[in-house]
Formats: C-alpha cells, sequence, structure tokens
C-alpha cells in the first residue's frame, strides 16, 4: 500500500511503494515552477524531452528551462499527435534521436504529453539500451489519473491496443494541474472516464463524492481537481503496489476496458477517445454485472448518469455481434480464448471472470443504438 501521503496547501506527494523502484508522484498546481518537485531526480549528461506537436509548443519550454541545471545538454522531440501514432514508426523515431544524439544509458527520457507520449516514451525508456530511467509529466486528466502512474508502456497493434509494451517504471510522476488548462473539453471529458472507474472498483465514498462534483471538474475547479487526482492516484498506487505486473488485482483497473478497447480498435484508432470509448464501456461492464445479478439497475442507472455528466457516450457504437467478440479475444485478459470482464458489485469491489458469449451479446445489443449509428457522435 502507498505510505502516508505528504502535503502543502498547494502540492502533495504520494510514494509508490514498490522496493526499490519506489517513486513520488507529485500533485498540485505549478509544480513545473516548483523546484520541490523536481529534487532528487538522476543528473546526466544527455536528455530528451519527448513530447508532441501540439503539447511541445505549449509547455515544453518551460520543462526544458526546469530540468536544464539537472543535464549537461537537454533536447526536445516533437512526435507526431494523436492515438493514431502510437505505432512502431512513431517509437523509432525516438530511437534515432537518442542515437543520433549519442545518448548513453544515464540519459534521462522525459514524457511531456498524454498517455499516448507517456507509453510510447515509457517503452522507449524500457528498450532504449536496455533500459535508461523516464520521468512522467502528464498533461492530460487521463494521464494524470492513470497512465502516468504503474509502469504500463506500450504500442498498438493493428490487431490490438497496446498489445506490444512493457511494464517499467518512471522515476518519478509530476502532475502539474495548471497544464490541464490548455487541454480541450472533449479531452478533460474523456480523463473523466477514468476517474469514473476508480469508485466502483474500490471506493463507493469516492464515487459519492464525486458524482455531484462532476461539473466541478469540467469547470476545471482547483480543489476539487486536486482532490479527485489525489484519490485516484492514491487508488491506482495502491493497486499497483500490491500487484505491479497484473498477476491479478491489477486487471480491476481495466473495469470497462475490454468493451472500450473493443469501440477503439474496432472504429479505427483516434476515431473514439480511448476516455470515450472507456466511459461506455464503463456503462456495458456494469450493464453486465447487473445482468450477471452483482449491481442494481439502479447502480448501472447511476453509473450512466455520471458517464452522461462527464459528457460521454453510453450508447455503443454499431458493429456485428462477432466483431465485437474477436476484437475482445485479443483482450489481454482474454485466457485460452475465453473473454474475461472485469465485474463490480455493490460494495466496490471487483474481480475478473469469463463471461458465456450469449451474455456478453445480449449487453452488447441491449447498450447498442438499434435503429441508427451511435447516439453519441465523438467527431471524427
Ligand atoms: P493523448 O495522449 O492522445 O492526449 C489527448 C490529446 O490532448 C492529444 O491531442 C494531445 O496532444 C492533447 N494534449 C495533451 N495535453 C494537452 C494539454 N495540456 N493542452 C492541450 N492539448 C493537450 O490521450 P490521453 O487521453 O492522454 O491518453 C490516452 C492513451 O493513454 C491511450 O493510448 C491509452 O491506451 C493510454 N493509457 C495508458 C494507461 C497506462 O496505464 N499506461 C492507462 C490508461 C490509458
Ligand atoms: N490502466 C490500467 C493499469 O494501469 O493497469
Amino acid at each position: 500500500m502507498p505510505r502516508e501521503p505528504t502535503s502543502t496547501d498547494r502540492h502533495s506527494r504520494l510514494t509508490i511503494d514498490l522496493g526499490e523502484r519506489s517513486y513520488d508522484i507529485w500533485i498540485g498546481d505549478g509544480l513545473l515552477d516548483a523546484a520541490v518537485a523536481w529534487q532528487g531526480l538522476p543528473q546526466s549528461a544527455r536528455a530528451l524531452v519527448v513530447t508532441n506537436d501540439v503539447v511541445g509548443p505549449l509547455h515544453a519550454r518551460a520543462l526544458l528551462d526546469r530540468v536544464a541545471p539537472l543535464h549537461g545538454s537537454v533536447d526536445c522531440l516533437e512526435l507526431p499527435d494523436g492515438e493514431v501514432h502510437k505505432n512502431w514508426q512513431t517509437l523509432n523515431l525516438i530511437f534515432d534521436r537518442l542515437l543520433e544524439k549519442a545518448c548513453d544509458r544515464k540519459t534521462v527520457l522525459y514524457a511531456l504529453g498524454g498517455g499516448v507520449v507517456g507509453d510510447m516514451t515509457g517503452f522507449a525508456a524500457a528498450c532504449y539500451m536496455r533500459g535508461v530511467p523516464f520521468v512522467q509529466v502528464p498533461t492530460t486528466l487521463l494521464a494524470q489519473v492513470d497512465s502516468s502512474v504503474g509502469g504500463k508502456t506500450a504500442i498498438n497493434h493493428p490487431l490490438g491496443k497496446n498489445m506490444i509494451g512493457a511494464f517499467f517504471q518512471p522515476v518519478r510522476v509530476v502532475c502539474d494541474l495548471g497544464l490541464l488548462r490548455t487541454l480541450p473539453q472533449r479531452e478533460l471529458s474523456a480523463g473523466l472516464a477514468e476517474v469514473i472507474k476508480y469508485g466502483p472498483i474500490a471506493d463507493l465514498t469516492f464515487m459519492d463524492w464525486l458524482e455531484p462534483r462532476i461539473t466541478e471538474l469540467r469547470g476545471l475547479d482547483a480543489s476539487a481537481l486536486a482532490y479527485a487526482i489525489r484519490r485516484c492516484c492514491e487508488i491506482k498506487a495502491g493497486v499497483v503496489a500490491a500487484d505491479e505486473r497484473e498477476g491479478g488485482l491489477r486487471a480491476i483497473l481495466n473495469f470497462g476496458h475490454t468493451f472500450g478497447h473493443a469501440i477503439e480498435a474496432g472504429m479505427g484508432y483516434g476515431t473514439w477517445l480511448h476516455g470515450e470509448a472507456v466511459g461506455c464501456g464503463l456503462v456495458m461492464a456494469a450493464e453486465l454485472s447487473s445482468r450477471l445479478g452483482r449491481v442494481s439497475a439502479a447502480f448501472v442507472g447511476r453509473l450512466r448518469s455520471m458517464v452522461l455528466a462527464a459528457g460521454l457516450p453510453t450508447v455503443a457504437p454499431r458493429m456485428p455481434a462477432s466483431r465485437w467478440l474477436e476484437l475482445m479475444r485479443h483482450d489481454k485478459k482474454a485466457e485460452a480464448g475465453s473473454i474475461r470482464f472485469v465485474l463490480v458489485d455493490d460494495r466496490g469491489r471487483a474481480d475478473v471472470q469469463p463471461v458465456a458469449d450469449d451474455i456478453v451479446c445480449d449487453v452488447i445489443a441491449q447498450c447498442t443504438e438499434p435503429s441508427r449509428d451511435a447516439g453519441f457522435g465523438p467527431s471524427t
């Protein structure tokens, strides 16, 4: 479990307890300007800030200035933006730059961006010279509450989401809430899907707290945001500390993701945002839990209202049932061709179980708009 956090008025720190791979997560407004969040990082001759061509122009200068004193030289690489670029070709751009600049095995990588940049930079750090240190500087809500913490790194394959990757922990995570002020509303909503998921799987008190505050969070209310990010990171830190490499428990963090990943891959990466697909997937997974008698219809209704309040889709896109099943059989939780789902109960607990295809297909049919394309239309 995470150690007791230490807090100041504006900044707080959690430690994720993984023995020699333990690290701090700093959360607060203005952390790019706060020396305390950057103390104790590895110093090196070279460092590389990896970002993308949207986030780089907005925020890279501040990070470069902050970390310059730690390194002899700091370079910056802007990857093309978007989930559609989370692949081998883009990953290779990082290796190209590291090699062109003669970076050695002490080189520190900084991931400045959302989950796409974070996952790819982490994977590059895991592979380059068999592992170099990296720091997560997440710039989306989704990345601050989920993807920057816990050491899952990956790229996509046309046949499945995040199929090629590694477990590789960062040496620090710095969540500066101020970076979220430039985030588009659609992306903020997408991040709320991962915030909402933590209640049903681990903390119904958090779900009670969150339910009336979704509008505040969409308005970037600083204290609500700081509390929500911190609570999500605490829950995630506890789960990851107990099961770093997803031998069992960690899979609960994938609540809604089996359906969600199928939507993302089935509609084409980037058509539905990851968080949008997860939002809809949360409702589908809750319906599945209800169908199996684990939660009440009222619980599903509550969750659906929260997802809607976050500005996220609750109606699944139309795909043939066979396509849904094919996509979900590629899910990493599948075993011997049997699809396994994260199911929740009324007491804020979750576990992973196989479910018969006919029940899954019933839920898909129930959650899909019958006579036209999905009721919610993510722009493409
Ligand atoms: P993203 O990285 O694509 O970022 C969303 C968009 O917002 C991008 O266009 C990006 O350029 C832009 N952006 C980012 N920060 C910004 C800012 N501060 N101001 C303006 N624009 C900004 O998407 P995401 O939602 O952050 O992450 C989704 C990815 O995370 C998916 O690939 C998913 O698989 C992965 N993920 C990983 C984990 C994990 O544990 N590793 C967990 C959840 C999700
Ligand atoms: N986002 C799921 C995990 O980190 O395990």
